[in-house]
Parts: C-alpha cells; structure tokens; sequence
C-alpha cells in the first residue's frame, strides 16, 4: 500500500474487478464508488446509516456503504447493484413494479439479494424486518413484497 501525504493508494475488488484508487482517511466507500469508480448505483441519502439507499454487500453482507470507510476495504469483496444485473430479483423488481422514483431501488434490490441468499423461503415477518433497515418514500413497500415474493415463489 502507498502512502501519499495524508492518502493511501489502496486495491478495491467491486463487482470482481480491481480498482486501485487514492484515498483519504476519512473518504467514504459511497463517495469512491461514485465519484471515483463511476459505479453510481448506490445512492448517497441521508448519508447517516439511516434510509439504506447506499446499501452494497460487503462479504455478501448487506452495508451502508455512507458510513463505510473506503480505507478498511481492501481484501473485502464488495459488490453494488451494478454487479447484480439480471438477477433474478432484479427482474421481479421490474415485474412487479417494487418502484416509483427509483432513488431507494437500488438499495432495496442489494438488500433484498442479500436476504434471498440467507434464506430459502424467508416468511412474512423475515421479509418485513429485513426490509426495516431501508427506506422508501414512495411505494408503500407493496411492490418491493410482491417482487421478492415472485422469487420465493419460483424457487
Ligand atoms: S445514504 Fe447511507 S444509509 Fe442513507
Ligand atoms: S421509489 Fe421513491 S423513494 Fe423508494
């Protein structure tokens, strides 16, 4: 790891590619992916840990990447929406409407991956406490529950 005044060059795997990238200490994971890797996919809300719009997987565990720090990524496998392209929950997502706006859309498909690879059939009561780490303004969570059920459904 090179070490710039105050900056570190570090190696990123996002998505099963390298990216080397120069960082600050307290740069966070969201502004390098966005600003720096052009994956803007994961979007900055309340930037607080709160709203989930950020969401990536971390280790195949969902993360607000707003309140990671880049700098203690390396060696961690890290994958955002960009990564999950024609999941299958991705494309319930769109068959079932699980979105108006599509600002929170992103955050809620890592989300619900995430949930989906954790549990075979997850229940009623599995799904919505799941889903309580996001937030969305604009759906009532209606389409985003049909959209994971069309895959719990299927499998
Ligand atoms: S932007 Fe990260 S949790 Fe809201
Ligand atoms: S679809 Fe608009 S905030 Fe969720």
């Amino acid at each position: 790891m090179k070490t710039y005044k105050g900056k570190k060059e570090i190696s990123l795997n996002v998505n099963n590619e390298i990216y080397k990238v120069i960082v600050k200490p307290n740069e966070t994971l969201l502004n390098i992916l966005r600003d720096k890797l052009e994956l803007t996919g994961p979007k900055a809300g309340c930037e607080n840990g709160d709203c989930g719009a950020c969401t990536v997987l971390i280790n195949d565990k969902p993360f607000k990447s707003c309140i990671a720090l880049a700098v203690e990524m390396e060696g961690k496998d890290i994958t955002t929406i960009e990564g999950l392209k024609k999941t299958k929950i991705q494309k319930a997502f769109i068959d079932k409407e699980g979105y108006q706006c599509g600002y929170c859309t992103s955050g809620f498909i890592v989300n619900a991956y995430a949930l989906l690879n954790k549990y075979k059939k997850p229940n009623e009561t599995q799904i919505k406490d799941w889903l309580n780490s996001n937030l969305c303004r604009c759906t009532g969570y209606e389409g985003i529950e049909r959209a994971i059920k069309k895959v719990i459904d299927n499998r």
